[in-house]
């Protein structure tokens, strides 16, 4: 019960109760409902910031020198290919997270009504990680770290009239070259992690205000109890568990370092940033404008609009709503990934419509008729899983979410493990 005693803060909890309220809905601790994603991810912008100040002090960010900063803080720094290690493995994990926090909120419906403005400053949050990875991503100056930038930033020549100036602009020339670097830098280490803690403050405030997590006002549990222990231990387990998993995988899995930078010498193949590879994969299947341009932008579209959406009924808190809307989550998972491999490998046999309709133009052949083939397996999974599930329409809009998240994994996926020489198909034990 709620006393005057166990609400007084103790001391070395004193800093965790202002991110805190000093009590909570006994029904917000339930761990499955939140899997501590969004404090994992706030851990894991700390860790960058540690480490990534640490690595500051050794780093180089000029051509001449950014190669033989890193392999000197690798092999003469103690600790400092750890350090490496966690800074690059955070990224990996940071990214990742921050997109199950999405799925999360998405799914159990925290996203409406009061928390509509947090939604959006939630994208905003992931657009800044995805850009956080890709500036660091060039400052090794090796290989990989060249060609990846050269592709990931050839995305923006797919956009329609202004991509090719925009792109021109983000790398200071018409290639990665020394400027890119100290740009890159630049953002890396001072302009986005600014940006990065001022939004993620907003978001914290945003949450408090909001009351805590969204809990449907049908909960049954209306016991109120105090933020310590109940939260904070939990959220003490979750940390320690999670920086296990990156002490791990750090000791265990070197962040990669190939060869010094060469710009006559590309890579085959060459392959954008894992978290492009999704957009990489889809334009070996459709035109670059459709591929790169419309679909990315589309689905950051819906995302933003998503909460002025009116639903007309509440969601529940928990995840997918209801009972019936649980199982027609997981059959689209499984038939949208069957889906996604089984048009990946008619595509790889059968020649594109490209060829097969050379008379046409070929935003039409590759772009449109494709894209038209693709709405409307859409259209017809919106029918065949509304009706056989008799879902509302949340639980459809929910069912239609899985269906592209999933595609979109199993195309990133495919991208990153199963595309090799030519970006040719292939196992990844052939890589
Ligand atoms: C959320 C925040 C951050 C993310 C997601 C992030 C991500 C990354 C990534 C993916 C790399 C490339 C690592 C590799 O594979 O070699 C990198 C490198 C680097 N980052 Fe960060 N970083 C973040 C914050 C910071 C901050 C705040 C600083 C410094 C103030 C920093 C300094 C550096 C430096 C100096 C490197 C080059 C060293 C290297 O590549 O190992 N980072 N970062
Ligand atoms: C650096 C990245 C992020 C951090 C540190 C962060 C942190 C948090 C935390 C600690 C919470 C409350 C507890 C929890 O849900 O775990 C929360 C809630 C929330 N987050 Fe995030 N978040 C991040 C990214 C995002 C993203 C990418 C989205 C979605 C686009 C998002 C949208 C929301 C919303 C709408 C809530 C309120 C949910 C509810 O009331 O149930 N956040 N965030």
């Amino acid at each position: 019960m709620l006393t005057a005693e166990n609400q007084k803060p103790k001391s070395f909890t004193g800093i965790l109760l202002h991110l805190h309220p000093q009590s909570i809905k006994e029904d917000a601790l339930v761990f499955n409902r939140t899997f501590g994603l969004g404090g994992m991810a706030a851990l894991l912008v700390v860790i960058q910031f540690i480490t990534g100040i640490m690595l500051r002090f050794y780093y180089e960010p000029f051509p001449q020198k950014a190669y033989d900063s890193i392999l000197h803080l690798q092999n003469n720094v103690l600790f400092g290919q750890l350090i490496r290690n966690i800074h690059h493995w955070c990224g990996v994990f940071l990214v990742i997270i921050a997109f199950l926090h999405l799925l999360r909120v998405f799914f159990t419906g925290g996203f409406q009504s009061s928390r509509k403005v947090n939604w959006i400053i939630g994208i905003a949050l992931l657009i800044l990680i995805v850009f956080l990875n890709f500036t660091g991503y060039l400052l090794p100056w090796d290989q990989l770290a060249y060609w990846a930038v050269t592709v990931g930033t050839s995305l923006l020549n797919y956009f329609p009239v202004i991509g090719e100036s925009i792109r021109q602009f983000v790398l200071a020339g018409d290639e990665v070259n020394a400027n890119t670097l100290i740009i890159f830098y630049n953002f890396h280490t001072a302009v986005l992690p600014i940006l990065l803690l001022l939004l993620m403050a907003y978001h914290f405030w945003r949450v408090r205000k909001a009351g805590g997590i969204f809990l449907s006002n049908s909960n049954e549990n209306k016991e109120i109890v105090p933020t310590y222990p109940n939260l904070v231990y939990k959220e003490f387990i979750v940390a320690l568990v999670l920086i296990a998993v990156v002490l791990v995988f750090s000791v265990f899995l070197n962040a990669p370092l190939l060869a010094k930078a060469n710009p006559d010498v590309s890579l085959n193949p060459t392959k954008a940033p894992w978290y492009f590879a999704g957009i990489q994969e889809l334009l070996l299947h459709f035109h670059p404008f459709i591929a790169a341009f419309l679909i990315p932008l589309t689905i950051i579209f819906l995302l933003t609009v998503l909460p002025f959406i009116n639903f007309k009924e509440e969601p529940s808190g928990f995840w997918f709503h209801s009972e019936n809307a649980k199982q027609a989550a997981k059959f689209t998972a499984v038939a949208s990934s069957v889906i996604t491999v089984i048009l990946i490998i008619i595509n790889e046999f059968i020649p594109d419509f490209e060829i097969l309709l050379p008379w046409l133009n070929p935003f039409i052949s590759n772009g449109i008729i494709p894209l038209a083939i693709l709405l409307f397996i859409l259209w017809l999974f919106y029918k065949f899983v509304s009706k056989k599930f008799n879902l509302s329409y949340l639980e459809v809009v929910q069912s239609m979410f899985v269906f592209i998240t999933t595609s979109f994994i199993i195309l990133t996926l495919i991208g990153i493990f199963f595309r090799g020489v030519d970006m040719e198909l292939t196992f990844p034990w052939n890589l």
